[in-house]
């Protein structure tokens, strides 16, 4: 490992406009599972049967229940973690100017970042299906599911099921920064999940460096990034900056 974060180091300092992509593996250090993989999200829930839309719109209670249950008490009390905190140092340094994430933990800006894209939308909002108010997640009331409007309507989170389009700002931004970035890091994310896992390949069109930090190679590794860097996002994040 750590040759390669010499090698990273290197690279960043030499970079002029650097975008990372990061997944759900930037915040299993701050106590957030996973969606695939030993102990993820989808190894207890099928995804197709809670995250899809059309699963949400038929039973919306059940989809519901697994949020509350699996990810928001999570979510809530999460705090960065070294990875967050390593890319908003990026950002203090001049070097990161976008981060495209597929998180909707909002732990990115929290983290002091200013320019986030979330590609799945976000769990800090949820909106009325029938009237379109929006609510703060922690204004909503979820001893009874699902929640309501007080039009009655039925409130959905602000974030991207299945089978729904990518929020078309998010879509077209992502591929605007990656084709104009020089480097990408590529954090946390299994890259099986389209048309997320498709952003790096606009960088590589601009014939930027595309760095992997994740403990397990993906299809990207071998493949479109130059090299990977095999640990957990928290530990690369702080040896990197810590090596500059
Ligand atoms: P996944 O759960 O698919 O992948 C998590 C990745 O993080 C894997 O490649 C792990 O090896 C890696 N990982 C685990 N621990 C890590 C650590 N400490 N540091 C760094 N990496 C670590 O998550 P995503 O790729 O984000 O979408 O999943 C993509 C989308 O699939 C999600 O946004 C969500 C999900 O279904 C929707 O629900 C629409």
């Amino acid at each position: 490992m750590k040759q390669t974060i010499q090698q990273a180091v290197k690279d960043i300092s030499k970079a002029k406009n650097i975008v990372a992509l990061t997944g759900a593996g930037i915040s299993v250090e701050s106590g957030i599972p996973p969606f695939r993989g030993k102990g993820g999200l989808w190894e207890k829930y099928d995804p197709m049967e809670f995250a899809h839309i059309q699963s949400f719109l038929r039973n919306p209670k059940r989809a519901w229940d697994m949020i509350k249950d699996a990810m928001q008490s999570l979510i809530t009390g999460a705090k960065p973690n070294d990875g967050h905190l390593g890319l908003a140092k990026l950002e203090e340094m001049g070097l990161l100017h976008t981060i495209i994430t597929q998180n909707v933990d909002g732990l990115h800006q929290a983290a002091g970042n200013t320019d986030v894209i979330e590609y799945h939308g976000t769990f800090a909002w949820v909106y009325c299906m029938s009237c379109n108010k929006r609510y703060r997640m922690e204004e909503i009331d979820l001893n009874t599911t699902p929640p309501k409007c007080a039009c009655s309507g039925i409130l959905r989170p602000d974030c991207v099921f299945f089978g729904e389009a990518i929020p078309y700002d998010a879509l077209t931004r992502s591929q605007t920064v990656a084709s104009q970035c020089d480097l990408m890091l590529v954090i946390g994310t299994s890259a099986v999940v389209h048309p997320a896992a498709s952003v790096p390949y606009y960088a590589e069109q601009n014939n930027a460096i595309i760095i992997e930090i994740n403990p397990s190679p993906t299809p990207l590794t071998g493949t479109l990034s130059h090299y990977i860097i095999e640990g957990p996002a928290g530990e690369v994040m702080r040896n990197i900056i810590n090596s500059f």
